[in-house]
């Protein structure tokens, strides 16, 4: 091996923090994400709601990217973007997706699947009229995963687009929104030592209620 290549297999982390069991996570996952969440806002995690979006492709193959968290509402949640991008493509026949959280700091790892859908059309205007005006501009300049000659074109675009919109009321594009996430699997993963990690494995059945189960490390 490589001494680069040694030296990354030398790497190694042992996680001592916390403990994860049954009596802590209770029975209802989405309200025991959303505890860890704010305990990682508590910890002052940078992009705290930066999560690992994979989807999947006519041919089956996997892409991920990261989008951040936007909300938790009625028990789904919420990202935005462009639905025109690759991952909105992919999310017209291929709803099914995963969601992933790592908090290192707190060495924690959150693993969500489920199904995307569009979020009304009145929950994403009202987010975006709340973006930062640069922002809002800045959806109707990006032709996201399209290919373009250079970075000139987006200058050239969000240019065009300040002058046309100036004093005027900006529309949410209508290739931008939200999509909510229904999970239908959540796992929660706390590091130990030795590698004897806990996970703890919520499913919802077809009844719709949550079963839960502890998962070897
Ligand atoms: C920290 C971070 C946050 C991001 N947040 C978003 C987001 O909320 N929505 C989004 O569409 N892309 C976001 N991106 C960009 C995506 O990772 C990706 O480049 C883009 O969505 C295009 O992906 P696609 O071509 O697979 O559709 C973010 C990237 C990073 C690194």
């Amino acid at each position: 091996m490589s001494s680069s290549g040694s030296h990354i297999a030398n790497i190694r982390q042992d996680y001592s923090l916390a403990a994860l069991d049954e009596s802590v996570t209770g029975a209802d996952p989405v309200a025991f994400f959303q505890k860890w969440f704010d305990e990682a806002c508590a910890a002052q995690i940078s992009d705290v709601n930066a999560m690992t979006l994979a989807t999947v492709d006519d041919s089956g193959m996997p892409h991920a990217r990261i989008v951040l968290l936007k909300g938790i509402e009625h028990n789904a949640f919420t990202f935005f973007t462009n639905y025109d991008s690759a991952k909105g493509r992919q999310l017209l026949t291929h709803p099914k997706v995963s969601l992933l959280f790592f908090w290192k700091e707190l060495e924690r790892q959150v693993r969500i699947e489920g199904v995307a859908q569009k979020l009304p059309e009145a929950d994403s205007d009202t987010y975006y009229h709340s973006r930062p005006e640069g922002s809002r501009i800045g959806a109707w300049a990006s032709p996201q995963s399209q290919v373009i000659e250079g970075r000139h074109v987006l200058e050239s675009n969000y240019s065009k687009l300040a002058e046309q919109f100036s004093g005027v009321h900006m529309p949410r594009p209508p290739h931008w929104g939200g999509y909510s996430i229904v999970p239908s699997k959540i796992e929660f993963w706390q590091g130990r030592s030795n590698r004897l990690h806990d996970r703890i494995l919520f499913v919802q059945n077809e009844a719709g209620s949550w079963e839960r189960c502890r998962l070897a490390p």
